[in-house]
């Protein structure tokens, strides 16, 4: 459980370092896969670039940092087509200490960055992860998201995916005890439905390219 863990902004005061290290050892599992997000080897400039491009929240245990998520402002020159549009907040930089990931922690911090944005009107909810990374997809589905475009960064060895929500939907109440974790059940929401047709249009005949190995 992840009760007395508390979750709060980024504040200047904390250690870049100590997040950095944090960062290298929550994405040291999908690396030794053959995934190599930035987050895994990125240095401490380059965490502090992208902590304080965003918001940023910390999970905090007995003042250690075990957790963390940044999310962003449309990116107007984004190499993601979504990223560019004005009614899009979009997630990075999210990962919780190995000796805690699957204890809920990870989407108690995801949860802080949805009500964040749902605070904040935000119309869609965007992130993009390794096209390969099957599980990460599986759980961003089972949180509402849909894929709605490719890139490839500079950055990374392989393809991402671009997966989006939209947050101003009217959401339904899951009953007590079950029933459909969909926000949607009725059928995808246009807006996303057109996002989704325009990048498989522009995507036809391309083949999936799994990550290289070094
Ligand atoms: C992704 C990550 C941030 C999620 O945090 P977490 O604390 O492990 O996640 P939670 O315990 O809150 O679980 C989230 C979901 O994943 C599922 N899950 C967690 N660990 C799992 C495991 N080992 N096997 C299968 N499912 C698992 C949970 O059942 C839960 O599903 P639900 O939301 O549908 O109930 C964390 O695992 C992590 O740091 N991974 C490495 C870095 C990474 O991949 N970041 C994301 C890049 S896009």
């Amino acid at each position: 459980m992840s009760d007395n863990i508390l979750i709060r902004p980024y504040q200047p005061a904390d250690s870049i370092p100590e997040i950095t290290a944090l960062l290298h050892r929550a994405y040291a599992k999908p690396a030794e896969q053959g995934v190599r997000f930035w987050a895994s080897r990125q240095d401490d400039s380059v965490t502090e670039r992208r902590l304080k491009k965003g918001t940023s929240f910390l999970a905090v245990r007995d003042g250690a940092i075990v957790g963390t998520i940044s999310v962003y402002d449309p990116d107007k020159n984004s190499a993601a087509e979504f990223y560019r549009r004005e009614d899009v907040r979009y997630f990075g930089q999210f990962g919780v200490d190995p000796t805690l990931q699957g204890t809920g922690l990870g989407k108690r911090l995801y949860q802080t960055v949805e009500d964040h944005c749902q605070k904040n009107n935000v119309r869609f909810l965007a992130l993009d992860t390794c096209e390969n990374a099957a599980d990460l997809i599986a759980m961003y589905q089972r949180w509402g998201f849909k894929q709605v475009d490719r890139v490839k960064w500079e950055v990374v060895d392989f393809r991402s995916i671009i997966m989006a929500k939209e947050l101003t939907a009217p959401s339904i109440p899951l009953p007590e005890g079950g029933g459909s974790k969909h926000p949607f059940p009725c059928g995808e929401e246009p807006a996303l439905s057109k996002a989704k047709e325009d990048c498989e249009r522009k995507w036809a005949g391309v083949r999936s390219v799994p990550p290289r190995s070094e």
